[in-house]
């Protein structure tokens, strides 16, 4: 639960709905006007209210942030949140929630100190640990659950913004097309489920680099040397392009919805378990073609 509302409040950041002129929590927002159970433990730095429940002001070092429309939010500020400048929003959560007791293992982590593959790993979505000599059929992988679903049991369904709407089948003929070319082209792996959509691991390898032999088509994927740190960001506009495209979309979805959401685009600077980069576009273009 709380992994899930970490994807979520991380995946929100810039992402904020504001119906009407009322000023509202973002979607997934943390819980407020709580008091602290036990099994929290709030430091000094993390001001309280009066009846010693949670505030805005506990969080956040901008005044009046409950009375700014979400809009106007200086996300970027060091005082958004009280202590500043997290590296990763999980810094923050852990100043309260007890670490230990609410981190999950980052099964991605395969290898031990040695360098050797953590079997245990391997059996969260393997019935056993896998032949890494032998061609395997995917019935041979012994998958536990189907591969459309392997990934939603530790995270979200829309883990990020265009995550959903990518979980389809493609609507263009063309595109399965490319899709195939591109794989045979660029020696990778593109799986789809049994009809064709595109699922998380389309995208996404799920093993850390060097698992898989890197010259297999399975074992290509965006290197990464320090998967424990994982994906980072730097706050800058994402290409020009990019960003037009997404707010022709999002301006349809308010318009539809009667919403105000807005986003903001953040620079990937490491990228994990991808199987080519995306922050130059190589990934998106083995199966879109924004020529036309
Ligand atoms: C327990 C801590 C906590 C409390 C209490 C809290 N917030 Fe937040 N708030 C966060 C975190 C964490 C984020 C997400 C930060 C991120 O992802 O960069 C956030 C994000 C926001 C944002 C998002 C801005 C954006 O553009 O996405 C707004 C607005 C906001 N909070 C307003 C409030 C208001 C108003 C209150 C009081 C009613 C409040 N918060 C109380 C932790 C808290
Ligand atoms: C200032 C202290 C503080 C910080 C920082 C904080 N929390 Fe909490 N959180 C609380 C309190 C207090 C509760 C209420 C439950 C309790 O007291 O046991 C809570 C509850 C939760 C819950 C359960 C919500 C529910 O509806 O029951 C989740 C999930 C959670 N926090 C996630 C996070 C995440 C993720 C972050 C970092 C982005 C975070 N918290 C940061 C104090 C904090
Ligand atoms: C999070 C789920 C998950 C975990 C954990 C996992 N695998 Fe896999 N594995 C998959 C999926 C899904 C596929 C099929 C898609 C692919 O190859 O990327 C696969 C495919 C494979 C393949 C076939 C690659 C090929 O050449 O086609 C091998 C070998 C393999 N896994 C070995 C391992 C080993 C060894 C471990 C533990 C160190 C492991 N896996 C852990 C999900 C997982
Ligand atoms: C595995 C194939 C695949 C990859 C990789 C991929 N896409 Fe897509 N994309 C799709 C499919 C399928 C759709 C659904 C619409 C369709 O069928 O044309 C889609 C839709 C979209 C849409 C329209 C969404 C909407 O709501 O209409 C955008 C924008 C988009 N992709 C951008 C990207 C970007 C940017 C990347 C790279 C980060 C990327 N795609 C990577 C297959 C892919
Ligand atoms: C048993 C739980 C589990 C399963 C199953 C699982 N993951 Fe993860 N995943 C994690 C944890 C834990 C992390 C570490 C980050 C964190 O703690 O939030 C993580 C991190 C990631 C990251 C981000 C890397 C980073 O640290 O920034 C990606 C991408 C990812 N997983 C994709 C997948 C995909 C795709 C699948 C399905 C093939 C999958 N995961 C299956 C638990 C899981
Ligand atoms: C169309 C391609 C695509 C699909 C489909 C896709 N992702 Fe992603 N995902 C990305 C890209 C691009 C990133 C950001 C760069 C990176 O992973 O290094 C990302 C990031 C992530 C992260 C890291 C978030 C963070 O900031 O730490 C997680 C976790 C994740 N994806 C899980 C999933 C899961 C689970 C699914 C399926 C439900 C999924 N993704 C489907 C392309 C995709």
């Amino acid at each position: 639960m709380l992994k899930q509302l970490i994807f979520l409040v991380f995946w929100s950041i810039g992402f904020a709905v504001q119906a009407g002129d009322k000023p509202e929590l973002p979607p997934f927002h943390h819980i407020v006007h709580v008091k602290p159970s036990k099994a929290i433990h709030v430091p000094e730095k993390f001001t309280l209210g009066d009846e010693g429940e949670l505030v805005c002001a506990t969080c956040h070092g901008l005044k009046d942030i409950d009375k700014t429309p979400i809009d106007k939010v200086d996300t970027k500020s060091a005082d958004f949140l009280v202590g500043g400048g997290y590296r990763r929003i999980t810094e923050l959560c852990y100043q309260c929630h007890d670490e230990k007791a609410t981190q999950r293992d980052n099964i991605h982590l395969m290898a031990d100190e040695e360098g050797f593959l953590k079997k245990k790993t391997c059996t969260y979505c393997h019935e056993e640990m896998p032949d890494r000599e032998k061609d395997l059929s995917i019935a041979e992988l012994k998958l536990r659950i189907p591969m459309e679903k392997i990934c939603y049991g530790c995270h979200l369904k829309d883990p990020h913004f265009n995550s959903v709407e990518h979980q389809v089948k493609p609507a263009q003929e063309d595109m399965l097309k490319r899709i195939e070319k591109n794989s045979k082209e660029l020696n990778i792996l593109i799986p789809l489920s049994d009809k064709q959509e595109v699922i998380c691991v389309s995208c996404h390898s799920p093993h850390q680099n060097g698992v898989i032999d890197p010259s297999k088509p399975a074992g290509k994927q965006v290197y990464i040397d320090d998967l424990e740190k994982g994906i980072e960001y730097k706050e800058h506009p994402w290409s020009a392009v990019f960003a037009a495209d997404k707010q022709v979309r999002l301006d349809e979805f308010n318009e539809k919805h009667d919403m105000n959401v807005q986003f903001s685009y953040q620079r990937i600077t490491q990228e994990a378990l991808l199987r080519l980069p995306a922050k130059d576009g190589q990934l998106c273009l083995v199966c879109h073609d924004f020529k036309d």
